[in-house]
């Protein structure tokens, strides 16, 4: 387990401090694997800002690309780039979110490390929101003056239908709800930090969804560019968390994407099971059967809901083995509350579908509190 890691000679030489520079604009930045793009938007963000006291932070989720290493060997001489990374995590959102919450100027923007973003819009967006009036600037692909030409026309329509989507759900009035391109003031944003989920692509959408209404809004066009180096990392997961975001928002908090993985693999875990007790029949008694059948579907579900709805805090090694015994605990327990809440329900309504439902679903919130407040640890 423990390796010997050789360490790098200390660094010795220290840049002289830049007194009395202070940043008025953050620029966060999230990165997955763009180590060739970091050193090009630095030089597009020093062209496009000139006269603005400007820092980028890079969010990088310990690309394997070493994307984190070529933004610290920029930082190194130049004090207004910075750079956070994260261990064992992964999320646009999330990164976006703790980048922001690093920044201390009055002024945060967040854009793709891609270059697909234009630069060139900053200094506009920034100006509006001096202007006082405005909380967030949005930019937009689809107003007049901005396009995504880019797009290849299934994730032309996708991206718009996304747009229309959560238009028709939330009666936002957005034009490009699902842009990643965007500033706002930063006593806006922190308040509402708390409040935004972590996974997938759609920060801005959950911050105005989040602010109820609260923000003042002004939409800047921008013509969406071309990446050159490295790729998109939207996948169908970024589209499932998509549709996880409306869902919470739209049940105001009470169902969240989370819950609804667990319950949905707590299905396929029935399935498991009877098809575990089909096969032990054939050698085994009855109740054998059954309690091997437990242990398969426990089992699975277990590794089912670390790889999927547990995937951002997945337990590994040692701690793969204590959540797996922890898990059958909490659904040993799980299932005795279930029978006893069916069978108190049935004495007083003796219909037996709704009291099995009422068992069964008491047996989920259970296994899904518990497991998230002592196997995962997750919010
Ligand atoms: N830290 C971190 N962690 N950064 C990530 C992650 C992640 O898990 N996934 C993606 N990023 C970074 C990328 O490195 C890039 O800088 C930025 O987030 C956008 O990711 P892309 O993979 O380039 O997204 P895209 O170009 O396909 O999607 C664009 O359109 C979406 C909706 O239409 C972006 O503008 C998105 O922001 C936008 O939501
Ligand atoms: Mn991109």
């Amino acid at each position: 387990m423990s390796q010997l890691i050789s360490l790098p000679q200390r660094q010795t030489e220290v840049a002289p401090a830049q007194a009395g520079r202070v940043a008025e604009l953050s620029i966060i930045v999230p990165t997955f694997k763009e180590s060739g793009n970091v050193a090009e938007l630095v030089q597009r963000l020093d062209a496009a800002l000139e006269g603005v006291e400007w820092e980028v932070i890079f969010v990088d989720d310990n690309s394997p690309d070493g994307t984190s290493e070529v933004v610290k060997a920029i930082a190194a001489s130049d004090p207004r780039v910075r750079c956070l990374r994260r261990i064992h995590r992964r999320g646009l959102a999330g990164a976006c979110i703790e980048g922001m919450l690093s920044s201390s100027a009055p002024y945060v923007g967040v854009m793709d490390a891609d270059l697909q973003h234009d630069e060139n819009l900053l200094p506009r967006m920034l100006a509006t929101l001096k202007k006082g009036d405005t909380d967030l600037v949005v930019g937009s692909r689809y107003i007049a003056g901005g396009s995504a030409k880019v797009f290849s026309k299934s994730r032309g329509l996708m991206s718009k239908a996304a747009g229309s989507l959560a238009r028709m759900l939330t009666r936002i009035e957005l034009s490009d709800p699902m842009s990643g391109f965007f500033m706002m003031r930063r006593d806006r944003f922190d308040p509402l930090a708390p409040l935004l989920s972590t996974a997938g692509f759609k920060i801005l959408l959950d911050i105005v969804l989040s602010a109820k209404g609260g923000l003042r809004i002004v939409e800047e066009p921008y013509v969406f560019g071309s990446r050159t180096y490295g790729e998109s990392k939207l996948d169908a997961q970024v589209g499932l968390d998509f549709l996880g975001l409306l869902l919470t928002k739209l049940t105001g908090g009470a169902v969240t994407p989370r819950f609804l993985s667990y319950a949905l693999v707590g299905s396929i875990g029935v399935f498991v099971h009877l098809a575990a007790l089909r096969l032990a029949l054939l050698s085994f008694s009855f109740p054998e059967s059954q309690a091997i059948a437990t242990f398969i579907a426990m089992t699975g579900n277990f590794v089912l809901n670390n790889s999927l709805t547990f995937r951002d805090g997945r337990l590994t090694g040692l701690a793969f083995g204590r959540g797996l015994l922890g898990f059958y605990a909490i659904s040993s327990v799980g299932a005795l509350t279930n029978v006893g809440v069916a069978s108190w329900f049935y004495a007083y309504q003796p219909t037996w579908w709704l009291a099995g439902l009422a068992g069964a679903l008491m047996g989920v919130v259970w296994n899904y509190s518990m497991s998230t407040l002592l196997v995962w640890r997750a919010k």
